[in-house]
C-alpha cells in the first residue's frame, strides 16, 4: 500500500483523507500537517485510522512516505515543493497557481528529473485538458471565461485596487479580463483552472482569462474555447461549490481523489 502525507487539511485535503480512509483510494494516510491546528486535530477526528499529525510542514516528506498531497495554498507549494521531491517523494498540487511562476516551475521541473520524481496536477474543476494536451502543438488559441456568484470571489487580490463591491452586484458583471498570468496572482484562490489551462495549452500570456460574477448563479462554470489547425473545441463545465467551500468546485475534489486513486492503483490505465 502507497503511503501518503497531506499538507492542508480543508475543504479537499478532508475529502481526500475521507476517501482514503474508506478504502476508495487503495493507500494509508500516515502524516498530515495544517497551519491551523484545530483544522488538522478536527480531520483526525473525522478519520478511523489516524494518521500522525506533524509539527511543521517540511515533517511530512522526512517519513517514508511515496506521495505528499498538497492541498493547502500557494505558499505552501513555494515552501515545500523542492524539499519533498529532495527527500524521494512525489508531490500532488492543487494550488497549481504557483507554478506560473516561471523560476518555480523549472525548479521544480529540473528537480523531477534529478531526484526521479513525479509531479502530478489534477484537471481540478474542469474537464477537457487530455485533448488540450494531445493538440497543444497545434493550437493557436485559448480561452477560458469562469462566472461564478460573488460571494465565491470574496476575499481576491483584485479588490484592493478596484471600486467594485462585490455586495452590491445585482447583475451579470464582467470584473476581470485579461491574460492567465494576471488572472492567477489577482485570483490566486479562484482561478486555479487558468493556471492548469496554460501549463497544458500555449502558455499564460497567450491563454485568454474572463471574470465573471453572477449573483442568480448557484455553479462555478468554467467555459474553455480552444482553436487551432486541428479544428475547435469547446467545453463547458457547470460545478457547484463544494458545501465547505464555496471557492472550490465538487469536481475539483473528485478529480484529485481520481488522480491519487490511479496513482495507488495496478489497474488498466483509461484517457491520455
Ligand atoms: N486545482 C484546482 O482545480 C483547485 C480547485 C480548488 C481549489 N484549489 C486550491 O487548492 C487549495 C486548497 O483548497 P481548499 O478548498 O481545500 O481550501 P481550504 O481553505 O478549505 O483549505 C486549505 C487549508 O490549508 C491550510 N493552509 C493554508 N496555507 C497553508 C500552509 N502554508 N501550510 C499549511 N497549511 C496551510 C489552511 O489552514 C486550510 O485549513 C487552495 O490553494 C485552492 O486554491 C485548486
Amino acid at each position: 500500500m502507497k503511503k501518503i502525507g497531506l499538507l492542508g487539511c480543508g475543504a479537499i485535503g478532508t475529502q481526500i483523507a475521507l476517501a482514503i480512509d474508506s478504502g476508495k483510494i487503495p493507500a494509508t494516510l500516515t502524516h498530515v500537517y495544517d497551519n491551523s491546528k484545530d483544522a488538522s486535530a478536527s480531520l483526525v477526528k473525522k478519520l478511523k485510522n489516524k494518521p500522525i499529525i506533524v509539527e511543521n510542514s517540511h515533517l511530512l516528506s522526512s517519513n517514508p512516505i511515496d506521495i505528499i498531497v498538497e492541498a493547502a495554498s500557494q505558499d505552501a507549494v513555494k515552501d515545500v515543493a523542492l524539499s519533498v521531491l529532495q527527500n524521494k517523494c512525489d508531490l500532488m498540487i492543487m494550488s497549481v497557481g504557483a507554478l506560473l511562476d516561471e523560476s518555480i516551475y523549472d525548479i521544480l521541473s529540473d528537480a523531477c528529473r534529478d531526484f526521479k520524481k513525479t509531479i502530478y496536477l489534477p484537471s481540478g474543476a474542469i474537464a477537457g485538458l487530455d485533448g488540450i494536451k494531445s493538440l497543444k502543438d497545434e493550437l493557436e488559441s485559448l480561452s477560458l471565461t469562469t462566472t461564478k456568484h460573488p460571494r465565491s470571489l470574496k476575499g481576491a487580490k483584485f479588490f484592493e485596487n478596484s471600486q467594485i463591491n462585490l455586495d452590491e452586484i445585482n447583475s451579470i458583471t464582467t470584473i476581470f479580463e485579461g491574460t492567465a498570468k494576471e488572472a492567477v496572482s489577482l485570483f490566486p484562490a479562484n482561478i486555479n483552472v487558468a493556471a492548469l489551462l496554460s501549463l497544458t495549452g500555449i502558455g499564460s500570456e497567450k491563454t485568454n482569462v474572463k471574470i465573471v460574477a453572477d449573483p442568480n448563479t448557484d455553479k462555478n462554470t468554467h467555459h474553455i474555447e480552444a482553436a487551432g489547425t486541428f479544428g475547435k473545441m469547446t467545453f463547458t463545465i457547470e460545478n457547484f461549490p463544494d458545501v465547505n467551500n464555496p471557492k472550490t468546485s465538487r469536481l475539483a475534489i473528485l478529480s484529485a481523489i481520481e488522480t491519487l486513486r490511479k496513482y495507488c492503483s495496478n489497474d488498466i490505465q483509461i484517457g491520455t
